[in-house]
């Protein structure tokens, strides 16, 4: 790719992600905008100008050299500085200057992007920081529709059903015993804590084809999955009697027995077929244990997802190299929902592995920590703060995640009680070397 063809990349995938944060915020009023839909979540109008000063801090300033935009605000809108729950009592910029604060900053930063050579610094190299910034706008972006599905409240956002299943998918796929590149040294765009790429050996094992769905969550509610602690790690039950869990979040039973759930100001039957989403950590662990298998481990996820056997090389996508399309995934926003299992065969991988990237992120067992010689970049807050134990991570994106934003290496993170974000998971169990089903 020609310096050229890169600055029209990025010129394109700033604008996807600028379209996708307006349509996020321009869907409801401005007293919706200014409200908080749930303690967990900032306010929308904070999320907007947030993305407007990441941008202006990374790409104008620093990036660029230029003269601050409103150093003023980068304190209100350090994330590090105020809670969400605290956000909506600050002096933030109102709907309209907040508007107008963004479209300043995009306008610097085009010509910054006219301007500036994209190699020469780690923070320049391949246009890193303009991949950087992206990735970071369609986070808050996914965030923000977590917060649309939060609000209460007729539908705001439209958008067109998921295609249908057009392939049965069913059983597990065994990963033999052996060795395979975890993460990335060469992703242009890969963030620090996908770096750098090195050697694991994963013992062998036995991974689901599909995500556990909601068809299958209601078995596992019905056989009192929700009321049985040896189901449940000490923490989790804990929390699911703290919290008084004893479904997903958004769903409710009727007096017949049916389940509904509330799905972006719609109320829907619960379709069997789609992937359970909105589950914690300690419910994806319960269920796992209730069916006699276990979550996958982190290594596990990716070596199931990027490992080819005849090549023995790892790949981008569980499909290989190629950037994502509507037929291999359900990503981008383009859905509001996760999409029927069996309805990506395009986008399995070599063993059969079917709808790792997309639909619903995938909790694993995996604390979230630094791979071996990882070193922070650009700034230890973007994840090594965050390693250790409390949080665990997932994998794969959802139907809320935009391509820029995950790729087969791309390691999301949560604390295991957290169930607003578009989280499902799938199972594993530990395999004999020479079994093969
Ligand atoms: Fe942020």
């Amino acid at each position: 790719m020609t310096r050229e063809e890169l600055r029209t990349d990025i010129a394109i995938i700033l604008d996807r992600a600028r379209k996708r944060t307006s349509l996020l915020t321009e869907t409801v009023s401005d007293e919706e905008l200014c409200a908080q839909h749930s303690p967990l979540m900032s306010p929308l109008v904070w999320d907007l100008a947030h993305i407007g000063n990441q941008e202006e801090l990374w790409l104008v300033r620093d990036l660029g050299g230029r003269e601050p935009v409103r150093k003023d605000i980068d304190e209100l809108y350090d994330a590090f500085q105020h809670p969400r729950a605290s956000r909506p009592q600050l002096p933030l910029l109102s709907p309209s200057e907040a508007r107008g604060y963004v479209r300043t900053v995009r306008d610097k930063v085009l010509d910054v992007l006219d301007h500036t050579p994209l190699y020469g610094t780690p923070l320049s190299d391949h246009g890193f920081a303009f991949g950087m910034i992206a990735q970071h706008e369609q986070q808050h972006d996914e965030t923000m529709l977590a917060t649309h599905q939060l609000r209460r409240g007729s539908a705001a956002l439209h958008a067109a059903p998921p295609p249908p299943k057009s392939a049965a998918v069913g059983g597990e796929a065994v990963v033999p015993a052996g060795p395979f590149e975890m993460g990335t040294s060469s992703d242009p765009w890969a963030l620090d804590n996908e770096r750098p790429a090195h050697n694991v050996h994963v013992d062998a094992f036995a991974i689901a084809r599909a995500p556990v769905t909601n068809g299958e969550y209601i078995e596992f509610i019905g056989d009192g999955g929700y009321s049985r602690s040896g189901l449940w790690s000490e923490a989790g039950w804990a929390h699911r009697n703290a919290s008084d869990l004893t479904a997903p979040l958004f769903w409710r039973q009727d007096s017949d027995g049916v389940w509904w759930r509330r799905r972006f100001g719609l109320v829907e039957e619960v379709p069997l077929d789609e992937p359970v989403v909105h589950v914690s950590f300690h419910e994806a662990e319960a269920f796992a244990r209730w069916a006699g298998k276990r979550l996958p481990t982190e290594a596990e996820w990716e070596k199931a997802a990027r490992w080819d056997p005849t090549t023995g090389r790892s790949r981008r996508y569980p499909w290989g190299d190629e950037a994502p399309s509507a037929e291999r995934a359900n990503l981008g926003q383009r859905h509001l929902q996760p999409a029927t299992v069996g309805a990506y065969p395009a986008g399995a991988s070599p063993l059969g592995v079917h709808q790792l990237i997309g639909d619903v992120w995938e909790w694993t067992s995996t604390h979230f920590r630094g791979y071996p010689g990882f070193r922070y970049f650009p700034y230890a807050e973007y994840s090594e703060v965050f390693f250790g134990t409390a949080h665990r991570v997932l994998r794969g994106g959802s139907f809320g995640t935009d391509e820029v934003a995950v790729r087969g290496t791309f390691r999301n993170w949560d604390y295991p009680v957290r169930r607003q974000i578009f989280a499902g998971f799938r199972l594993a169990r530990d395999a004999e070397q020479d079994e093969n089903i």
